[in-house]
């Protein structure tokens, strides 16, 4: 029987290469459900820790089932002295997104993890925002600090990071921005996850690439370069437009903009656009939501990027949301990977259940029956 005909498409664009119950993506309403659910929805009425479970068992909890599951990640929190001994010590102009996929790693080496795939889950959602926020302590010179079992996930990591218990508002918006981030399809750093599980490798290790791919700028990365592009037009002597035009004019990107699937709106940007404009009224400095529109205004005017269906996306407003929250510049990458642990674990979960090895072609498009030739003889 001879082999069916392959299927070429380079870079897998709309190829099916799982079902998934998880979350659903519709770019032309735009929307994104996860398991059924509006994010928008559970984004006003939710939680980042309500939507993890609802992610991993398909409902969302009742009363006693979520204090159950807070339990659960309390209770895993503290990392190991193998882990905090590597984060701490990592050099002080480490890339978090390194410190952070370095700390997930090893949390597997030092049995800071648990028996089952789900345990290990649990262990990557508690474990990995303590692992972040004690690096951001140490490279500071600062002590790093025990979690608390009192705080929920997001409080929990601003208490962590800045040495003081966040004020209510300030928790509940960092909850917000992780909730959004949760799942969002088949990204590049979800399929690298299943992949590396449809080998029925561990969820530590799934976890771990599925970091490694965030890290890229296709992938994670615009919302700091949002941040650094609103600083830089601060203390350039240029208005926005003129800034605009430049970085236009030398064939840039706009960060913040445009994305695969949605080409109106990015509903997650619609919530995180509302909040960074609350955010920017009740915080001091540099009015940035102002800076924000006045770029969105320049795009939907800028005939050139608007009619190729260019619209603001999720990192547009996250990064001014975190600036707010006291979250450093070069943290903002590995925040999305905090939240988006949610979804990576669940997807890994998913796998696991109708596992079937990931295993594309290559077409080989090299040269065929070259000779070997011996070193001396090779120029
Ligand atoms: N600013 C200016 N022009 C943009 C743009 C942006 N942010 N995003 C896309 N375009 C232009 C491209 O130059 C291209 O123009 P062309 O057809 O004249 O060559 C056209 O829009 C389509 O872009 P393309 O790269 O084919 O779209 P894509 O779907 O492959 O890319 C992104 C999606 C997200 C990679 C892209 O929009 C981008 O690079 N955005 C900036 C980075 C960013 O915000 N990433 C976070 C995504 S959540």
């Amino acid at each position: 029987m001879s082999d069916p005909e392959p299927i070429r498409r380079i870079g897998l664009e709309n190829v099916i290469v799982a079902d998934t119950e998880l979350s659903h993506i519709d770019g032309e309403k735009p929307e994104l459900l996860y398991r059924g659910i509006d994010a928008r929805e559970l984004a006003e009425k939710s939680s980042y820790e309500e939507t993890a479970y609802l992610l991993w068992n398909g409902e969302l909890p009742t009363r006693e089932e979520l204090d159950g599951f807070r339990e659960e990640l309390t209770e895993r929190r503290a990392v190991s002295r193998g882990v905090s001994e590597v984060v701490e010590h990592a050099p002080d102009d480490a890339v978090p997104m390194d410190v952070l996929r370095t700390a997930v790693s090893t949390s597997s080496v030092y049995d800071d993890v648990g028996e089952t795939p789900r345990e290990n889950a649990v262990s990557v959602l508690a474990k990995a925002p303590t692992a972040l926020a004690a690096f951001g302590r140490a490279r500071e010179g600062d002590e790093t600090l025990e979690p608390r079992d009192d705080l929920d996930t997001a409080a929990n990591f601003l208490y962590m990071l800045n040495g003081e218990e966040p004020d209510d508002r300030h928790a509940e918006i960092l909850d917000t921005a992780l909730l959004l981030h949760a799942d969002h399809g088949l990204n590049a750093s979800t399929f690298t996850g299943r992949v590396i599980a449809s080998t029925e490798s561990d969820i530590i290790s799934a976890v771990t690439g599925a970091i490694g791919a965030l890290k890229g700028p296709l992938h994670g990365g615009a919302n700091q370069d949002v941040m650094e592009m609103l600083l830089a037009i601060d203390e350039s002597d240029e208005d926005v437009s003129g800034y605009l035009d430049e970085m236009l004019g030398r064939g840039e990107r706009v960060p913040g903009f445009g994305h695969r699937v949605y080409k109106e709106f990015d509903p997650r940007a619609e919530v995180l656009k509302e909040i960074a404009r609350e955010v920017s009224e009740t915080t001091d400095g540099p009015d940035w939501f102002g800076m924000l529109e006045e770029v969105e205004a320049y795009l939907r005017e800028e005939k050139r990027i608007h009619e190729k269906g260019i619209s603001p996306n999720v990192d547009l407003y996250s990064g001014t949301v975190y600036y707010s929250l006291g979250v450093p510049i070069d943290f903002f990458v590995p925040m999305f990977a905090v939240g988006r642990s949610a979804g990576w674990t669940a997807q890994v979960l998913e796998q696991y259940d109708d596992n079937r090895l990931v295993r594309p072609r290559a077409e080989y498009v090299g040269r065929n029956g070259v000779e070997y030739t011996p070193i001396d003889e090779r120029e």
